[in-house]
């Protein structure tokens, strides 16, 4: 498996950085990147800096670091640059073109989990960790001044593909929402559902909805506040919020590491307190002991249970209460018997769980990576050698895909979804492999 893993990342790999698949996605995408940063750093480790850099190429002058960078051009991709329209926004980076809206953001604690690996100790890495802790605290400032309009400590995304897992059903009621009569129908420009099977990739409408927000970001001329006005969508996302805090963690210790001014250390630390805060505050449903995101523009829960709803134990935010409540739910609704692979996306008793339509109940790697890392952090070791053996499990039976069905009874080298030799899934399995260590 560590030699087919170390063949995925050679094989995606681009003179700079790596493509997450060549067959479905033929660009650089954010998170992607620094999931596959850290897979480098194992077997390749003079390309993880560079996989690191080229992303942050595409970073806007504003500090959001777009989910796409194209940096060459490929034809078997919609939308590419021509369809996000972003070369007329005053402050989108020089040289290279990218689409419109972000992710994720992981990095910070990337940087931190590579710094404890052998290649943190070069002094290469100490002098990228200078170099890119700038572009880390603009990366987070942007998100705290341009998407946290009501001073919360928690930030909205602009559109599902933001959120990293991008079919959810938590977005259904707001895509549903969006006025489709002078929407244009994408359907022949898709290329996914034509390289992998249609039942495993979002729906044409979905897809529809998608771009209809792409093209009003467009009229919006990609001004947050303008978007904030006019977008029937503004989700509070667990996911996306809980990896924002276990950034701030990081990035708070990387500033201290690294001397930064008192000034910046401060504003850190005020992310830190108010976001961790928030989201217990806002996100957790103490009657039914899970965490839920929030829709902004309708004011209320969106009570669907999905894995993203696990993702504060990786925040280090859950007390011991919350913690056995979220592995309660592990271990019933999200897998009814002990055979079912660990972690679905949605839990198996919601009305929309899907086992083969991509963040509808299929199991992602970097999800289950997160989840292992919250599950030790909280103690909960049995249940975080599970979700670590059960993905090593299907990943060595079925090959590295980008998700995976998750229904016991099946022959578990058929358990393979979307598209094969998928990067991230090589680079956590690397990780997952090679370092004990929690996180
Ligand atoms: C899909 C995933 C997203 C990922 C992208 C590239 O859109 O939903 O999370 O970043 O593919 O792999």
């Amino acid at each position: 498996m560590f030699a087919a893993a170390t063949a995925t990342l050679d094989r995606n790999w681009r003179d700079g950085y790596t493509l997450p698949s060549p067959r479905l996605y033929p660009f650089q995408w954010n998170w992607d990147a620094g999931f596959i940063a850290l897979g480098l750093a194992y077997v390749r480790p003079e390309r993880a800096i560079s996989e690191l850099r080229s992303v942050f190429r595409g970073q806007w002058r504003n500090g959001m670091v777009p989910h796409i960078v194209f940096h060459r051009p490929a034809d078997n991709y919609f939308p590419g640059p021509d369809a996000w329209g972003t070369d007329q926004v005053p402050w989108r980076p020089a040289g290279v073109r990218t689409s419109g809206i972000t992710q994720p953001p992981v990095f910070a604690f990337i940087v931190e989990r590579i710094s404890s690996l052998p290649l943190g100790r070069t002094s290469e890495w100490e002098a990228f960790r200078r170099e890119i802790f700038p572009s880390l605290v603009a990366q987070h400032r942007h998100l705290y001044r341009n998407r946290d309009p009501l001073g919360e400590g928690l930030v909205y995304i602009q559109h599902n593909w933001e959120a990293g897992t991008d079919n959810s059903p938590v977005y259904d009621a707001a895509l549903e929402a969006i006025d489709l009569t002078r929407a244009r129908d994408v359907s022949g420009l898709r290329r996914d559902n034509q390289t992998v099977a249609a039942a495993h990739r979002p729906t044409d409408v979905n897809y529809r909805r998608c771009l209809a927000l792409v093209d009003l970001f467009n009229a919006c001329g990609y001004r947050d506040a303008e978007i904030a006005e006019r977008s029937p969508f503004l989700i509070q996302d667990v996911l996306f919020n809980a990896v924002l805090a276990r950034s701030n963690l990081a990035l708070l210790s990387l500033a201290r590491d690294l001397n930064a001014d008192a000034a910046t250390v401060g504003e850190i630390e005020g992310w830190c307190e108010k976001t961790s805060a928030a989201i217990n505050r806002k996100f957790w449903d103490a009657e039914r002991g899970f965490y839920f995101p929030y829709d902004l523009r309708a004011d209320r829960r969106i009570e669907i249970k999905t894995s993203s709803g696990f993702m504060p134990l990786f925040a280090r935010v859950c007390d011991d209460a919350q913690q056995r409540a979220l592995a309660r739910h592990l271990t019933s609704s999200f897998a009814p018997s002990a055979d079912w692979l660990l972690c679905p996306s949605v839990a198996t008793d919601e009305p929309t769980f899907d086992p083969v339509r991509y963040w509808r109940g299929p199991v992602w790697v970097n999800v289950n990576w997160m989840l292992h890392h919250g599950l030790r952090q909280a103690g909960l070791d049995d249940l975080a050698e599970r979700v670590r053996s059960d993905t090593l499990r299907v990943l060595g039976a079925a090959g590295r895909w980008e998700y995976f069905d998750p229904r016991p009874g099946i022959d578990p080298s058929a358990l393979g979804l979307g598209t094969d030799e998928f990067s991230w899934s090589a680079a956590l399995a690397l990780d997952f492999q090679r370092n004990p260590d929690a996180f």
